[in-house]
């Protein structure tokens, strides 16, 4: 990591505003915030509340009069929609590019830290070891080349932001691990019939939002503590590695359906409008030596299949303790696009 910015706290609890508190990073954040005695929620704005895309929106959020004036900024919010991101290059640049530069720089004129996200896909996907930060980008699509923009702009406007580069994010909404149940369920269900097909020649990490929202803000906690923050580029993933594939195994026999059978595909199986990368696994070396250690992805996916943001209607019987008669979070992810498809793959959310 880069240099690092010095910050007065605003009081005796790090005050954090959350940028896309309805994503799957921005929901565990906020629940993670509200439930540290350490941390104070400046604010958790949905698209509602803050459209990243108009610039004019910034500024109150940032007054020194307002009650909601935070100490760091954590940006959970993106175009994440990778194949639609194609089509709509302009929109993707604006809200993966432009505006979180326009919030780091206007947290800099007023001594905020800025936290930002950006992805394995800035990388060309074409590698044989994780990436270290430092690596050439080379990215493949209009979404990995906005959030690369992204990263250059913030950046370059704000030398102590901090930019975490994560992967194949699954937490509350929309997801693979959603996807895959949803299609096992009906298999189960007698809807659908046939072996699901999983792409097996892609490599990277699952990263549980829930783990990658608690390392973000230990990151934020050890800032405050040691009146330094993390600032540059840094990855950030759960432990091991995986193929959709052996993902999918993993989800299903986890989830009660060892019998259900997945048939491994390769990439050409399917065809989406923007390329997805082969092999994009982040190296974790420098998150390490900042002190942020991740569990592997298997134990996170347990976690998450055991949290409330899996509707119980998709799991088997194993996890029918404990659970509630579902939010309205359980509720909205049924029918949402990415789990609608006959044949499971990754959904287009990244
Ligand atoms: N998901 C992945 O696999 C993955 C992998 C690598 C990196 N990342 C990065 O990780 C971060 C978090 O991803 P995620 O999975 O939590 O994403 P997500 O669930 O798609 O959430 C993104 C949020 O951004 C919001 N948003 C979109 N346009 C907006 C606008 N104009 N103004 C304000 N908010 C807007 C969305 O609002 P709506 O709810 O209204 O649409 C959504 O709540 C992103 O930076 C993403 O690029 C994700």
């Amino acid at each position: 990591m880069g240099d690092e910015s010095n910050m007065i706290p605003r009081g005796p609890k790090l005050r954090i505003g959350v940028l896309g508190s309805a994503g799957q990073l921005g929901r565990c954040l906020v629940r993670h915030i509200e439930a540290a005695d350490d941390l104070d929620l400046a604010f958790a704005a949905t698209r509602d509340q803050i459209d990243l895309s108009d610039f004019d929106q910034i500024d109150p959020w940032l007054e020194a009069e307002s009650s909601a004036l935070p100490d760091l900024v954590v940006n959970a919010a993106a175009y994440t929609k990778v194949d639609s991101c194609e089509t709509e290059k302009e929109l993707a640049y604006r809200m993966n590019a432009l505006a979180p530069a326009e919030w780091a720089r206007r947290c800099l004129q007023r001594n905020i830290q800025f936290f930002h996200v950006s992805t394995d896909y800035v990388f060309r996907g074409d590698g044989s070891r994780p990436y270290r930060e430092e690596e050439p980008t080379d990215p493949r699509t209009v979404y990995g080349s906005s959030k690369r923009a992204g990263e250059v702009a913030v950046l370059g406007t704000n030398p102590s932001a901090l930019v975490v580069r994560t992967s194949w994010v699954f937490g509350p909404g929309r997801n693979f691990v959603i996807a895959i149940l949803d299609q096992a369920a009906r298999r189960r269900s007698g809807e659908l019939e046939g072996p699901l097909k999983v792409v097996d020649d892609q490599y990277g990490a699952p990263t549980y939002a829930g783990d990658l929202a608690e390392a973000l803000l230990l990151l934020g906690r050890i800032g405050r503590s040691t009146a330094s923050y993390p600032s540059g580029l840094l990855h950030l993933r759960n432990a091991g590695e995986a193929t959709w594939f052996s993902f999918a195994r993993a989800i299903l026999d986890q989830a009660g359906y060892a019998d259900i059978v997945i048939d491994p595909v390769p990439t050409s199986a399917f065809e989406t409008a923007a390329p997805r990368p082969a092999y994009s696994l982040l190296c974790m070396d420098r998150a390490v030596a900042a002190g942020v250690i991740m569990r592997n992805w298997s134990e996170a996916l347990a976690a998450y299949l055991k949290s409330l943001d899996v509707p119980r209607n998709l799991l088997s019987n194993v996890f029918s303790n404990g659970w509630g008669a579902g939010g309205e979070e359980t509720r909205g992810i049924a029918g949402s696009d990415g789990i609608t498809k006959t044949s499971a793959t990754r959904p287009e959310a990244e």
